[in-house]
């Protein structure tokens, strides 16, 4: 069956859309011997010869979802011209090509998800899907009310104004302090720069969350396999906010909604210890999912 080859280069656990479609436009890509740089291109991943910087592709992977709990000093990249440590690095026994879903910086600990389902990669990553994601953040100082106040209804930084986060007091340690922070974007460095922003350096942050999709006890430096559960939790979530944004740009638009339809929000999930999530894309279903419980 023909296929866009960006959607080839994805299923295959290369890189996501986005990605694979550059390394099309850098004309790394061939189809049976020929470069393709047109973005539009079809082929049949049966038939044809797909490379990528001359190796070939193999477009039959299992598909597979990994929650690794990224240590500082390691950076979200499968390699790195610097010759850093990189996540791929932490990887050892995976035997399928996966990258990462979106990205924490450098000193950024915590939960990063890989996987080499394009399409699950995408829904996870849009921004127009919204997932929350929780970060435990160390401060120097204390943060006053009014800075919590400033950064739930959103700061300014230099690319814009940031969406409505949460924010929760943990504990005070002497001079520095702990927070949770929830923000429904990915903008560049973007706790550290909020928290800059009402004068506060980061001294350690760590992603505890995403989605319903907590780390619980998986040690530093410890990846494992999501369960069906997690991954169908993760993509309900994602695509109940999916219809959440269409039905909100609908309304300002003033067409006429149902009410009910599509996904609901804040839909949690099981987290029972199955085995590995392996198979197809599987369709959302309508119900809300039992309340999670932390990994043990
Ligand atoms: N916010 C940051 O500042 N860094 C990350 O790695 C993730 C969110």
């Amino acid at each position: 069956m023909q296929e866009r080859i960006q959607k080839i280069i994805s299923a295959a656990g290369i890189a996501s859309r986005r990605a694979a479609e550059k390394l099309i436009l850098e004309g790394r890509v061939t189809v049976s011997g020929k470069v393709v740089t047109e973005l539009g291109t079809k082929a049949d991943p049966g038939k044809e010869h797909i490379k990528v910087d001359g190796k070939l592709i193999n477009p039959r992977q299992p598909k597979t979802y990994i929650m690794l709990n990224k240590p500082a000093g390691y950076v979200t990249t499968m390699s790195d011209p610097e010759k850093r440590a990189t996540v791929q690095d932490l990887l050892k026994g995976v035997r399928v090509r996966v990258y990462p879903v979106g990205r924490l910086d450098y000193n950024t600990e915590g939960l990063l998800l890989l996987t080499n389902d394009g399409d699950f990669a995408n829904l996870i990553m849009h921004p127009r899907n919204e997932l929350p994601k929780t970060y435990l953040v160390k401060i120097k100082g204390v943060l006053e009310d009014k800075a919590a106040r400033d950064l739930e209804r959103g700061v300014y930084l230099e690319d814009g104004k940031t969406a409505p986060a949460k924010i929760r007091k943990v504990r005070k340690e002497e001079a520095n302090s702990w927070i949770e922070v929830i923000i429904h974007e990915g903008k560049k460095r973007q706790v550290r720069r909020m928290l800059e922003r009402v004068g506060h350096s980061v001294i350690r942050l760590k992603r505890t969350k995403i989605g319903a999709l907590t780390l619980g006890a998986l040690p530093i430096g410890a990846y494992s396999h999501l369960t069906p559960a997690e991954v169908k939790g993760l993509r309900e979530m994602a695509e109940g906010k999916k219809d959440e944004g269409r039905r909100a740009k609908d309304e300002r638009r003033g067409k006429i909604i149902k009410s009910g339809a599509g996904g609901g929000r804040g839909q949690t999930h099981a987290v029972a210890r199955r085995k590995p999530e392996t198979g197809g894309r599987k369709r959302a279903a309508k119900k809300p999912l039992r309340h999670s419980r932390p990994r043990r």
